[in-house]
């Protein structure tokens, strides 16, 4: 039986992740949560969860965490995920996504736990400024962070790297593009748009959108398909190496917004939040997906007008 441990097992791709693991193999999942209200993500299989309340930034807590459960596999999941709070609070953003890869990378040299697996969740958002020329990005593209997400997330990446090499870890990294879904908080722009869509047809919001840069392209992936490219590379994927996971193509945020209205008989006008528009947005992310196939047969399999149908009725859904 493979001892898996999830950090941020409650989150968004933490509680698919444990839904996808339990759903396929012999494995015994225990995962770290921080908010107690986030177990709601999980209520369908906590039964079968060993769920651990600790925080990540906590040295000794990791310690003994990992002394205690002695993992075969970790997915490190957990971190602060927001590019637009990152602008706010550079400083939480960087201290918690740093410390808590050392942490646990330290506590696993500490227990000498050098055959655990580890992957490392990085982000396309590591190429940050793109050239035209490197567009669609593959792995060996420029690294151009251009918020301060995107420079922990280098570091996060770097980090996994170096442990790596230095000590003959097995660590994977990823470099998950945006993915959306049921259950991602309202603070990224899929949730953001769908629950207050949701909100104006419960009446609880006049009936206007509020938006921020319409213009910027991202590469939307499913959560449900990108827990499974995770646990298809924590198998098939190599230590040492990166492994983009995205769709391969680019959607305007407008063509989000313009689906996700249309999806609603509500009649909706929009407005821009100038609160909403960031210091920097970059203008177009878009993987090449070729390495991740090519390692594991992983392609997406939710459109991405699923995945909008989905995240708006699960806001429909919430009270
Ligand atoms: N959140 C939000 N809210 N974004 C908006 C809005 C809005 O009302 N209006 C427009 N946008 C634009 C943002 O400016 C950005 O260009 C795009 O929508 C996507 O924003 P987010 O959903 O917040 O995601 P992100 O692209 O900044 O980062 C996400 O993807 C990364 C991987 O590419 C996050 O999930 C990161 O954690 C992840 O690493």
């Amino acid at each position: 039986m493979t001892k898996v441990l999830i950090t941020g097992i409650t989150g968004f791709a933490g509680s698919f992740l444990a839904e996808h693991l339990l759903s396929q193999s012999d494995v015994e999942v225990a995962g770290t949560f921080l908010a107690e209200n986030s177990i709601n993500n999980v209520a369908n299989i906590k039964d079968k969860l060993d769920l651990v309340k600790l925080d990540l930034t906590q040295k000794d807590a990791i310690e003994s965490l990992i002394a205690q459960k002695r993992p075969d596999v970790i997915y490190h999941l957990a971190a602060v995920a927001s590019v637009a709070a990152s602008f706010k609070d550079p400083v939480t953003t960087f201290n918690n996504n740093v410390d808590a890869e050392l942490f646990v990378l330290e506590s696993l040299r500490k227990e000498n736990l050098m055959n655990t697996k580890v992957m490392v969740i990085s982000s396309a958002e590591v190429y940050g400024y793109v050239r035209p020329e490197n567009l669609p990005l593959n792995e060996d593209a420029p690294l151009r962070p251009g918020n301060p997400y995107a420079s922990s997330k280098v570091a996060q990446d770097f980090i996994g790297l170096q442990y790596a090499l230095s000590y003959k870890m097995p660590i994977i990294r990823v470099r998950p593009f945006n993915h959306i879904g049921p259950r991602q908080a309202p603070g990224f722009v899929v949730s953001d748009f769908a629950k207050q869509i949701a909100d104006i047809e419960k009446g609880k919001q006049e009936p206007v959108v509020k938006v921020g840069n319409l213009d910027a392209k991202r590469d939307f992936t499913d959560v449900r398909d990108m827990v499974r490219a995770y646990a298809l590379l924590m198998e098939k994927g190599q230590s040492e190496e990166v492994y983009n996971i995205g769709s391969g193509t680019s959607h305007k945020i407008q063509e989000i917004l313009d689906t996700l209205i249309g999806l609603s008989n509500t009649k909706i006008t929009v407005e821009t939040d100038l609160q909403k528009l960031r210091p920097s947005d970059i203008p177009e992310i878009v993987s090449d997906n070729t390495k991740i196939l090519d390692t594991t047969g992983w392609k997406p399999e939710i459109s991405l007008e699923q995945s909008l149908k989905d995240t708006l009725d699960y806001w429909r859904n919430i009270e």
